[in-house]
């Protein structure tokens, strides 16, 4: 913090009454994983079941964020220290206004998925999205591999920029071994035990 004269608000509200209103408790889910590994494509599947069954949910995505919240940001390392520290911010706000939070960001180094972890307490959950580099090389839907390994795209993930794989994730789900829905069903279950008020 730069400033010392900073006092922050007491709620009035507690997290009990906003989940008696939502019918379900607040929090994260932190899909992390490799370009092209599936986070968008689950966390917007995710987000169409739990909507219909009338939970409160609501995707923040890397391509979307980075045209707005983290639109001065690049791809160093420094970049997307502060990309995820952002966007770990915003998921902690919507978490505790009782929102199930899925964030789809590559998130590639364990420093900053564990800084989000503890700006949020109890409320992050770390879902590594698993497909195999050459999975995703293969898959290529936004043609970005082929760039990467051209030269044309400096510090590309996987290819000349590291992934650090999760250690105690949460959940892993393994997008080239299960089909979308089997990915799905597997969160939308997740989610369901993980912020049901009962229990
Ligand atoms: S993160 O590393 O800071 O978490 P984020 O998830 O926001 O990354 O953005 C990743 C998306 O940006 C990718 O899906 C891809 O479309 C695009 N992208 C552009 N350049 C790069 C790069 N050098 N490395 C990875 N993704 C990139």
């Amino acid at each position: 913090m730069k400033s010392a004269n900073i006092v922050p608000v007491q709620h009035l509200v507690t997290s009990e009454q906003r989940w008696r209103i939502n019918g379900h408790r607040g929090g994260i889910l932190w899909l992390t994983g490799l370009s092209a590994s599936g986070k968008s494509t689950l966390a917007l599947e995710l987000e169409r079941r739990l909507v219909l069954v009338e939970r409160r949910a609501y995707v923040l995505d890397g391509d979307s964020i980075r045209g707005g919240l983290s639109s001065d940001l690049g791809f160093c390392a420094a970049d997307r220290n502060e990309n995820i520290r952002r966007v770990g911010e915003v998921a902690a706000l919507f978490a505790r206004a009782g929102i199930i939070c899925i964030t789809a960001f590559i998130s590639p180094f364990h420093a900053d998925r564990d800084r989000v972890r503890a700006a949020a307490p109890g409320l992050f959950h770390e879902i590594w999205v698993k497909a195999d580099l050459e999975v995703c090389e293969r898959r290529d839907p936004k043609g970005l591999y082929v760039k990467a390994r051209d030269g044309e795209i400096p510090d590309f993930t996987g290819i000349s920029s590291p992934y650090e794989e999760p250690k105690s994730p949460e959940l892993i789900i393994e997008t080239n071994r299960m089909s979308i829905e089997d990915c799905v069903d597997r969160l939308v279950t997740y989610a369901e035990e993980t912020f049901s008020l009962r229990g």
